[in-house]
């Protein structure tokens, strides 16, 4: 049985699992899986990629100290998370900036006037090629770089992934001779983290990509053993979830880690939740509009803000933490003030048991209230433990697609707000 990096404890969920449902879902993406259709579960067996990845990484890491990001969306929240949570400073290090989520030009102009162009790298990423912000910020970029550097040291400094064959970025690049690094076809925008959309940035920043892979890989495997659903944590979760929105309890879900490296994962989630599970129509086409609306929070920050209302306000919404037991660095509270007791009894306490003794104390004041919340558990935040919260939560986004009975692979939504801004702009 493989080790299980991620461990879910739903006692404070007090709402009843159906099992019957659960086991018809697992089955479903089991086959799915047999057959070849969940593209995100390939990821592990990318091998030739994760190699050409780290070979690419670590020739710029030799020369270059910045590595410009430009990606919206699934080209973009994944890697910034990874780098967020397990960035490393040092010799050899690249910096990672991202840009190319906003069109604002006051963003662009600050990273702009920050930039010396000797020593930086363009990652421009996008699947279809074609995305309006990050390929107006790419054309802008690539700009100002060929006129810092000439074009012939341009084209050997800006790495394009996208897809293999289509998209405009793909003729620019094999125009202009840019190295390329691909999104698998079959791996949708926002399940892409783990390919060299998040990968590439997270091996310039000094981030052991083979570790992130294995967590995944461990977490993918335990999911197919484990057959009691009422054991699986990615498959309890979805039920849970889905028992909740249902009922009306659980019409929002928030993610609030308990940990500062972790904020960005929450991010993540929205738009792997929201963008997944939020649909018009069912499989059959009949319209439901479902979705839970995701929230991201942070603890212990949003316990002087949103925990009010999550205690006292409207019984809609599930909260789930990700808790970590041990964190790598230890710093404790100096003993001080011994006369003034409402601070003298914080002398001596380490701050990370102070922040998981806050997380539990939060939770125990929610199910006072009546408020279904769990918590996901992390021994510590490595590549492993990252990979492997990534894979739980893609594989809750898999499962709950089932038992929504949603598509949770594309994204009309999103598409005709693209195609109004494409007439509005003159687009052909
Ligand atoms: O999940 C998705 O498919 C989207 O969020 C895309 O990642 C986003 O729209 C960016 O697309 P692209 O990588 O094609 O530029």
């Amino acid at each position: 049985m493989t080790k299980k990096l991620v461990a879910y404890d739903r006692s404070h969920m007090k709402i009843g699992l159906k099992p019957a449902e659960l086991k018809s879902a697992f089955r479903s993406l089991a086959s799915q899986k047999q057959r070849g259709e969940l593209g995100f579960l390939a990821i592990p067996e990318l091998k030739k990629e994760l190699a050409e990845t780290e070979r690419l990484a670590r020739e710029l890491r030799k020369k270059h100290k910045t590595l410009v990001v430009i990606g919206i969306g699934g080209s973009d929240l994944g890697a910034r998370t990874l780098i967020q949570a397990l960035r490393k400073r040092g010799e050899g290090m690249m910096a990672v900036r991202f840009i190319g989520a906003n069109t604002d030009p006051e963003e662009i102009a600050d990273l702009l006037a920050e930039l010396d162009w000797k020593t930086t790298v363009l990652n421009v990423v996008s699947k279809s090629g074609g995305t309006l912000e990050p390929m107006g910020v790419f054309l802008l970029l690539r700009d100002r770089l060929v006129k810092a550097v000439g074009a012939k040291k341009a084209a050997a400094r800006i790495v394009a992934t996208t897809d293999r064959k289509g998209g405009a970025l793909r003729t620019i690049a094999e125009r202009e001779g840019y190295r390329t690094l691909p999104v698998p076809g079959a791996v949708g925008g926002r399940f892409s983290v783990l390919t060299p959309v998040g990968l590439f940035p997270a091996a310039c920043a000094g981030i052991s990509i083979r570790r992130l892979v294995r967590g995944a890989k461990a977490e993918f495997e335990a999911f197919f053993e484990e057959k009691d659903p009422v054991r699986n944590g990615p498959l309890a979760f979805a039920g849970l979830q889905h028992q909740a929105y249902r009922s009306g309890q659980g019409r929002m879900a928030v993610l609030m880690p308990y940990a500062a490296r972790l904020e960005r994962f929450g991010k993540w989630f929205v738009q792997l939740w929201g963008e997944s599970l939020g649909k018009a129509r069912d499989r059959q086409g009949k319209t439901v509009n479902a979705g839970q609306t995701p929230i991201a929070a942070l603890g212990a920050t949003d316990q002087h803000s949103q925990i009010q209302l999550y205690n006292e306000g409207p019984f809609d919404k599930t909260v789930t933490f990700i808790g970590v037991e041990r964190f790598r660095a230890e710093l404790s509270v100096p003993k001080a003030f011994a006369d003034l007791p409402e601070i003298a009894y914080l002398g001596g306490h380490r701050f990370g048991d102070i922040l998981n003794i806050e997380r539990r104390a939060t939770a125990e004041a929610l199910f006072r209230h009546g408020r279904p919340n769990g918590t996901v558990m992390i021994e510590k935040i490595t590549p492993e433990t990252v990979g492997a919260l990534m894979a739980f939560f893609m594989l809750a986004t898999a499962a709950m697609g089932e038992l929504l009975d949603v598509n949770a692979y594309d994204q009309p939504g999103v598409e005709e707000g693209k195609r109004i801004i494409g007439r509005m702009m003159g687009k052909g």
